[in-house]
């Protein structure tokens, strides 16, 4: 068996733009700043409890660029892929969906993060995104499985990976450092043989 491998990939490769129903995924692009910025800071009372601390000056320009820069040089070197959900229908961005910490050799998954616009929840907007973002990581990323842990209490994305066919297969003592505290998360899982 030849599993896929990590490498580093040209710097010019076209962007990926995944397209469904209601909304289109695509790569941050630099342009995005101001638009981004103004919708995190909309949601952000909603979001920091449930994400890794906000740096202070995380919503500047300066701060956008070099995370931007960090996204390329991911993507290019096969580590992580991040994007952007628009609507379809007038382009507005409304969240987002990371494929994180790609392990390749053997092993050959990655971890999903997502979060959406508290105004946009409730109509299936997210989980039509991970069926796009899933739907790559299988067939062109040639990804073997995700992982994605959730606070206990986040019902709305427990209910959301379980609609999707994860299935929940653990639990993991201090796990990740969310909103400055190191969190148990509950522990979800997608083979690529559960995925049709
Ligand atoms: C987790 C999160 C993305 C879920 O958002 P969401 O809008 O509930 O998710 P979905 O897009 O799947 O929508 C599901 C809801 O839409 C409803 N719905 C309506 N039309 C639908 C359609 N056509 N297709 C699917 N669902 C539809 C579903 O019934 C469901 O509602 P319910 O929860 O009242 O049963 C959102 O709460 C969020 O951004 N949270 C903060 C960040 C976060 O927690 N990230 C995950 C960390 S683990």
């Amino acid at each position: 068996m030849i599993w896929p491998r990590r490498q580093k990939l040209p710097s010019d490769l076209p962007l990926v733009k995944l397209e469904g129903f209601r909304v289109i995924l695509r790569p941050p692009q630099l342009e995005d700043w101001s638009k981004w910025a103004k919708i995190r800071d909309k949601n952000r009372a909603f979001l920091e409890p449930l994400e890794p601390t906000w740096p202070e000056n995380c919503l500047t320009r300066d701060f956008y660029e070099r995370r931007y820069a960090r996204q390329t040089k991911d993507r290019q070197q096969d580590r992580a892929y991040s994007f952007l959900i628009l609507t379809k229908e007038n382009k507005t961005i409304i969240g987002g969906v990371n494929i994180n910490n790609i392990c390749r050799g053997a092993a050959q998954y990655a971890s999903l993060g997502y979060w959406l616009d508290q105004d946009e929840q409730g109509v299936g907007y997210m989980a039509e995104s991970l069926r796009l973002a899933i739907n790559y990581g299988f067939k062109d990323l040639k990804l073997h499985r995700f992982h994605a842990g959730c606070l206990a209490d986040n019902q709305s994305s427990i209910n959301l990976l379980l609609k999707l066919g994860f299935t929940e297969e653990g639990f993991a003592k201090k796990y990740v450092r969310i909103n400055g505290q190191w969190q148990d998360h509950k522990l979800f899982g997608l083979p690529v043989e559960d995925w049709n």
